[in-house]
């Protein structure tokens, strides 16, 4: 099946991978998996962003984006105006990201930073719903989606993901877009023959599918979510991982 939008044209998925590594990400192969997915279902077209490879001057926080210039930000000279431009044309939105410290990391957030543009000017507007969202889109497009996959070091994914579920129900609105953060990635990808990983990347896939209907089955993100290894196993495992990491350093 071949759907096509409006304007005649294949449909489109842009990743946006904000971990450091770049194409070796665990977490953009998830999301990866993702977009394998939904294109199968919809005949999109999938594009990767590695946020590692722009070049991202930080928001100087000028505020012209909400004022002078109407949704664009005054500082042309690097990679945000291109990456904007692709966000807008997009269908699907995957952001893709570690957790970093209980939150994205800071390159995801400069360049997010430097988007702000894309949302309507704020003019002291209250909601009463602290998860209703509290930025409308300045270029809303019907059937416009977004998906946040995350990983996290942690077996506790839901408490690691917390503080960014938080960020993106204040900014979008709870239930506006889809989510889910598997944890142990690395230990998973790591041990044995990857066969655990290659089970997080089929469930993905499917996670993917689902989305192109409409939203993922709440048992498929619980499975995604939940930690693969025992507490007892999982500990091992990173003991062994550090000492062998000191033992690295001492050869
Ligand atoms: C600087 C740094 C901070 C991290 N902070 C956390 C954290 O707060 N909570 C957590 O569960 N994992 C944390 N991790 C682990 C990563 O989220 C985890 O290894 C992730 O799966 C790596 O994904 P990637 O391969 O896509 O970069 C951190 C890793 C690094 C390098």
């Amino acid at each position: 099946m071949n759907s096509l939008t409006n304007e005649n044209r294949p449909k489109k998925i842009l990743i946006i991978n904000g971990s450091p590594k770049g194409a070796n990400s665990l977490t953009f192969r998830v999301a990866g998996a993702f977009a394998e997915g939904l294109a199968a279902e919809e005949g999109s077209v999938v594009e990767n962003i590695h946020v590692s490879q722009l070049r991202v001057r930080p928001c100087t926080g000028c505020l012209s984006c909400w004022g002078r210039t109407e949704g664009k930000c005054v500082m042309t000279d690097d990679s945000i105006p291109e990456v904007r431009e692709k966000i807008l044309a997009a269908d699907t939105i995957i952001t893709a990201f570690p957790i970093y410290f209980f939150g994205m990391p800071g390159t995801m957030k400069t360049m997010i930073d430097r988007l702000l543009g894309i949302f309507c000017t704020f003019h002291g507007q209250e909601l009463d719903n602290i998860k209703a969202g509290r930025h409308a889109l300045r270029y809303p497009r019907e059937g416009q989606r977004l998906a946040v996959i995350a990983s996290c070091g942690f077996s506790e994914s839901e408490d690691a993901f917390y503080p960014i579920k938080v960020q993106f129900d204040l900014a979008i609105g709870e239930g506006k877009y889809a989510h889910f953060c598997c944890p142990q990635l690395k230990a998973l990808a790591q041990a044995g023959s990857g066969q655990r990983f290659e089970k997080i990347l089929a469930l993905s896939r499917q996670a993917g599918a689902q989305f192109a209907h409409g939203s993922i089955d709440p048992a498929l993100t619980a499975a995604l979510e939940k930690p693969v290894l025992s507490q007892k196993t999982y500990r091992m495992l990173m003991e062994k991982f550090w000492q062998d990491e000191k033992g690295a350093d001492q050869e």
